[in-house]
């Protein structure tokens, strides 16, 4: 069946909006009693949850066929087409008053991502694409940077709560990419870096063991504004937890991050 995709996404656009504008304002009252752990330095609140449940149930009657993939489990529903939701990503960012923070939410086959929204929460800037229609922020078409060079780049390394086994050639990597380029940035959302890769407002951004709810919406935003995302073996795969997402500076950053943080 063919699915209306541009106008899922505009609906998509507003449940989202809707949703970050109450976690918006529910931060001005937030009480740090509240803060929950899910385990150690992994952080969640109620506002996670009540934001989850915000989405879900609006999205429950929209495609009747579509199940369900979510950060906070507010819902169970398969479906070979899925919405993947993370209502608050960059949940430490928010919980200690850090400003970046987004909902992302988006609608995916088992092979591709068919439709991204990302609302940035505090710059109130809507990021959005579907398969085939570009990417774009707030009706600007979005074009990742143009820049080939590792050297002439900047870099967005994102810290997962588990380095795992890959913790010393992440910092190797990440002290090569100190010496190699222009510089390196950290936001704290997934969803953010994959956002600005998309915008051309940084040349890369890489990371592993994420979930698929982090990567989803950005990674078809990269893909539609011209960019390149695959994990470290060179294979595109949304449901991968290792992601290397670029402009024009991929072939460089790819074989960079293939030689710190391949597996054989
Ligand atoms: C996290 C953020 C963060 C990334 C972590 C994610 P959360 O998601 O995207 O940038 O480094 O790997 O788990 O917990 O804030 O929704
Ligand atoms: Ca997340």
């Amino acid at each position: 069946m063919q699915l209306p995709l541009e106008s899922l996404c505009k609906t998509l656009i507003d449940i989202v909006k809707d949703t970050g504008t109450f976690i918006r304002s529910e931060r001005i009252r937030f009480d740090e009693n509240a803060i929950e752990y899910k385990r150690a330095r992994d952080l969640v609140s109620y506002v996670d949850r009540q934001a989850e449940m915000m989405i879900v149930e609006k999205l429950k009657n929209l495609l009747p066929e579509a199940g369900f993939l979510t950060e906070e489990k507010t819902i169970n529903r398969e479906g070979a087409v899925k919405w993947i939701i993370d209502p608050l990503d960059g949940t430490t960012n928010y919980l200690t008053a850090y400003p970046v923070y987004a909902t992302t939410v988006a609608l995916a086959t088992p092979n591709e991502v068919l439709i991204g929204v990302t609302y940035d929460i505090v710059e109130d800037k809507c990021y959005y694409a579907w398969k085939g229609g570009g990417a774009f922020c707030d009706n600007t078409p979005l074009k990742v940077k143009p820049n080939a060079v590792l050297a002439n780049s900047t870099v967005i390394v994102g810290f997962p709560y588990d380095l795992g086994s890959r913790a010393s050639s992440y910092f190797e990597l990440i002290h090569f990419l100190y010496e190699n380029t222009l510089g390196i940035r950290a936001t704290g959302s997934a969803a953010i870096d994959l956002a600005w890769v998309a915008a051309g407002k940084i040349d890369s951004y890489v990371e592993f063991n994420i979930q698929p709810w982090d990567i989803a919406a950005g990674y078809l935003l990269v893909k539609e504004a011209g960019g390149f995302v695959s994990d470290f073996s060179g294979t595109e795969n949304t449901y991968t937890p290792e992601i290397v997402a670029c402009g024009n500076v991929y072939p460089e950053m790819f074989q960079v991050c293939s030689k710190y943080l391949r597996i054989p």
